[in-house]
C-alpha cells in the first residue's frame, strides 16, 4: 500500500513541484490549498483552513505532511505574526493527527535575518518545530528558479518594459539560486529520512545580483542601462510603478535580505543543477507576462477569500 502525503500548495509553486516529485516516488499525494486545480491535475485537494479540528481531520492517516505555507509580505490583515501562529497550528494539528514525518519549507539564513519580519518569523517557526516532538526536516531554499516563478519572472518583465534598471547598491550582493526540481528533490529526500535535520536548498552557482539581472536581460534579448543606486532609490522606482500594476512587486525587506546576502548558503550545495543553466535553456519566455502576486494570494485566483 502506498504511503500518504499531504502537501500544502500542491497547485502552487514549490508545493506543486514537491507534490509531483513525491507522486513520482510512489506517494499517494493530496493537497491543502485554496487554489483551483490546474486542468488535468490528478491530485485530490481540500481547502487549507486554519481550524484545528479540520486540520487534524485532513491530516489523520497521513504518513507525511509537507508544509509550504507562508506569506511573502503582510497584507489584508495577515502579518508575519499571524503566519507564525498559523504555522504553529499546522504543526500542532500534525502532531495530534499522528503524522509520521513533517517537512517544513523555511528559507536560507533565517537566524541571520532577525531584523527582517519574514526571516524572524521563519526563525520562530523553526524553533517551534524543533520543540514540537515531531520527526521534522526543515528545508531552507535560497532563491528558487523554475517554471511559474514570480520574482525572477517579474524582474524580466521590468527589463522588457523599461529602458533603465536601477541596480540596488550596484548589484554587488551575491545570491545562490537553486532550481525548482532540485528543491523538490531535496525536500522529497528529507521526507524519506526520519532524523530531525535542517538542510539548505541551494544550487552550485553563486552570482552577483548584477550578473543575475544581466543574464535575464540577455535572455529577454534587451540591453538596459543599469546604474548603481542606493536601495531607497531602487525601491522608489518600483513603488512609482506598483499602483499601475496593482501589486506589491518588491518589498524593502526583500531588498535588505538581498543586501545582507541571505540568499546564499554556507554549506556545500545540495542542488546539482545550475539554476543559471536552467534559465539559459528555459528562460526565453520569462517576463512576457507580469505575474500579479496579490491576485495569486489574496484576490481573483483564489477559490476562497483569505481571512485572518
Ligand atoms: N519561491 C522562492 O524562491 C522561495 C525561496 C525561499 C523560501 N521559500 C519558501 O518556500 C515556501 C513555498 O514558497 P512558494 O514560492 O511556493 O510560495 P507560494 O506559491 O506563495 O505558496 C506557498 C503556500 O502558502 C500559501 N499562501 C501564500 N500566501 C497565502 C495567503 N496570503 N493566504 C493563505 N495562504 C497563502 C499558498 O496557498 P495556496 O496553495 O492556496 O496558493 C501555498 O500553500 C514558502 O514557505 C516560502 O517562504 C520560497
Amino acid at each position: 500500500m502506498s504511503r500518504k502525503a499531504v502537501v500544502t500548495g500542491g497547485f502552487s509553486y514549490i508545493g506543486g513541484a514537491i507534490a509531483a516529485e513525491l507522486a513520482a516516488r510512489g506517494w499517494d499525494v493530496s493537497t491543502l490549498t485554496n487554489r483551483k486545480p490546474p486542468p488535468g491535475s490528478m491530485i485530490a485537494s481540500s481547502p487549507l483552513t486554519f481550524d484545528r479540528d479540520a486540520l487534524v481531520s485532513a491530516l489523520t492517516g497521513a504518513d507525511l505532511f509537507v508544509n509550504t505555507f507562508w506569506i511573502r509580505f503582510p497584507f489584508g490583515g495577515q502579518t508575519f505574526d499571524t503566519a507564525v501562529a498559523r504555522s504553529a497550528l499546522l504543526a500542532e494539528a500534525a502532531k495530534a493527527a499522528g503524522v509520521g514525518r513533517f517537512v517544513h519549507l523555511s528559507v536560507s539564513n533565517p537566524d541571520r535575518g532577525l531584523n527582517l519580519g519574514y526571516y524572524a518569523g521563519k526563525h520562530r517557526v523553526e524553533e517551534t518545530l524543533r520543540a514540537s516532538g515531531l520527526s521534522c526536516a526543515i528545508v531552507r531554499p535560497t532563491l528558487v528558479v523554475g517554471s511559474n516563478d514570480v520574482l525572477t519572472n517579474n524582474i524580466a518583465w521590468f527589463l522588457r518594459n523599461f529602458p533603465v534598471f536601477p541596480m540596488p547598491r550596484g548589484g554587488r550582493c551575491r545570491l545562490q539560486p537553486v532550481t525548482l526540481a532540485d528543491t523538490a528533490r531535496i525536500a522529497a529526500d528529507a521526507a524519506a529520512r526520519s532524523e530531525d535535520e535542517t538542510v539548505d536548498a541551494a544550487g552550485p552557482d553563486t552570482v552577483t545580483f548584477r550578473e543575475y539581472v544581466e543574464l535575464l536581460a540577455s535572455l529577454c534579448g534587451v540591453r538596459r542601462w543599469m546604474p548603481g543606486v542606493p536601495n531607497w532609490a531602487s525601491l522608489l522606482g518600483i513603488k512609482l510603478v506598483e499602483p499601475f500594476l496593482d501589486d506589491v512587486t518588491l518589498t524593502r525587506e526583500e531588498l535588505l535580505g538581498l543586501e545582507q546576502e541571505l540568499l546564499i548558503s554556507h554549506a556545500p550545495p545540495l542542488g546539482k543543477e545550475s539554476a543559471l543553466g536552467w534559465l539559459e535553456k528555459n528562460g526565453a519566455d520569462l517576463g512576457k507576462r507580469y505575474i500579479n502576486d496579490l491576485d495569486r494570494h489574496f484576490r481573483s485566483e483564489r477559490t476562497q477569500p483569505v481571512t485572518v
